[in-house]
């Protein structure tokens, strides 16, 4: 294993072009897989993970291709095959729940496991809920490796999500397709829908209510085959997120991040950097396949500190991190509340963003539970710590974007892990501008 350094940028310019959503990719192979036809996806996410979701439906049967030009075919089954050996979803948590509750409704026994990090991560709130529809769950201590066994069970499930977790609500709407059943699930505090919306490309017949409590409840009617369609995936704003920041606190940038996602329920971080002073403007706005899509026009700008409340997180849970990078840029204290679901990511993010940020010199705590108080000075970082990515993409491209702009470079233990999501982002940002490179001792 080698570290990987992260210098100072002088500039970062340039149309950029990104993969495309992890959320929007998983959900269009699992969905053409059990669909009735066959499925074109345009600008599939080709990252580990991914290609990992695709692997397990091959494994249970699924013809699943790549054409010369990009855009993979899925050709639906009426049903899996029992897979003949373990199916390996490396480090993906939206992988491995979301199959877990597509596969609930089918009669055959599954091993399924995953990286370190993986093995380490709560699975009880998926496998509880989709015990009471019929499913059998062999697990030492919640964790995987998990051995599964399906049933058809056609009772109507409802469910109250006791966390704001779209992979649990996506795993009980899966759960539900195939049965003769009614499904609800009700959402106290609304998080991503993207399986909602392609659930409705795709025919199913789902209904979703808002609550006057601004809660939502979703009812899904199974036991209809679902219609393959072409699906155009969206430029994932999660991923995006890294260039934006970048772009923001390193001097006299100027960039365009192309055909970005933009559902309401992913935005969270941009409403943040907009109220922090962020020079952020959406260019050609329009829709594509249900889903709001826009250029992102970033300009580097002078950031003020903010106090982000804990409703705001379901819509930005994956770009804490990168959100607490630029705020170690900015003038005054920045407050990031309601972060508990931050300690069973892919990493204790909630940690590594504390011990991340210190070893970089920036004056940032703990406060209470779950919250993160970081104190901007207003002055560039002093940088030159070590960073121990422990397989999380997203703390490894957080402080390599930190490196961007501090003082001193940036190191980090392990990058490997960013092929998880954005296999190309080294050489994307050192086009742009950026310097990073192997370190060598
Ligand atoms: C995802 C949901 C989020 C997010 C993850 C992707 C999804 O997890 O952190 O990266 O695609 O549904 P939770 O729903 O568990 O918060």
């Amino acid at each position: 294993m080698h570290k990987t350094v992260s210098e100072k940028t002088n500039r970062l310019t340039g149309l950029l072009k990104i993969p495309g959503d992890k959320s929007v990719s998983h959900r269009a192979l699992l969905l053409g897989s059990v669909a009735m036809g066959t499925t074109n996806i345009h600008g599939l996410l080709e990252s580990e993970d991914v290609l990992n979701t695709a692997k397990a439906l091959q494994q249970l049967g699924t013809n699943i291709r790549r054409s010369d030009n990009g855009v993979w075919t899925v050709t639906g089954t009426e049903s899996f095959n029992q897979p003949d050996s373990v199916i390996d979803m490396g480090n993906s948590g939206t992988g491995v729940r979301l199959l877990m509750g597509l596969l609930s409704a089918y009669p055959i026994r599954v091993e399924l496991t995953g990286d370190p990090s993986l093995r380490s991560r709560p699975m009880k709130r998926i496998t509880d809920p989709l015990s009471e529809t019929g499913a059998v769950f062999e697990t030492t201590d919640g964790k995987l490796p998990i051995t599964m066994q399906g049933s058809l069970n056609e009772k109507d499930f409802g469910y109250v999500m006791p966390v704001a977790s779209a992979q649990l609500k996506s795993a009980l709407l899966l759960a539900g397709l195939r049965k003769k059943q009614k499904t609800t699930v009700f959402e106290p505090v609304p998080c991503r829908d993207h399986t909602e919306r392609m659930l409705k490309a795709f025919a199913a017949d789902i209904n979703v209510k808002k609550r006057a409590d601004q809660g939502n409840e979703i009812t899904l009617y199974g036991g209809k085959r679902l219609k393959a369609c072409d699906v155009f995936v969206p430029a994932d704003i999660s991923s995006a997120a890294f260039i934006i920041v970048a772009a923001l606190i390193t001097p006299q940038s100027d960039i365009t991040v192309t055909d970005v996602g933009l559902n309401p329920l992913r935005t969270g971080i941009l409403d943040v950097l907009l109220e922090m002073g962020a020079d952020i403007r959406y260019e050609n706005e329009r829709e594509l396949c249900g889903e709001p899509v826009a250029d992102i026009h970033v300009r580097s700008s002078v950031l003020r500190g903010t106090e982000v409340s804990a409703q705001k997180a379901p819509s930005m849970i994956d770009e804490y991190p990168i959100l607490a990078v630029a705020a170690a840029f900015a003038k005054g204290r920045t407050v990031l509340n309601g972060l508990s679901e931050l300690k069973v990511k892919e990493s204790d993010r909630f940690s590594a963003i504390i011990e991340g940020l210190k070893k970089n010199g920036v004056d940032c705590r703990q406060i209470g539970e779950d919250a993160i108080k970081i104190q901007g000075s207003g002055k560039k970082p002093c940088g030159g710590g070590l960073i121990e990515a422990k397989l999380d993409h997203r703390i490894a491209m957080s402080f390599m974007v930190m490196g961007m702009a501090s003082e001193n470079p940036v190191l980090i233990d392990d990058v490997s892990s960013v092929a998880t999501s954005f296999p190309d982002f080294i050489s994307l940002m050192n086009k742009a501008g950026a310097n990073i490179h192997d370190y060598c001792d």
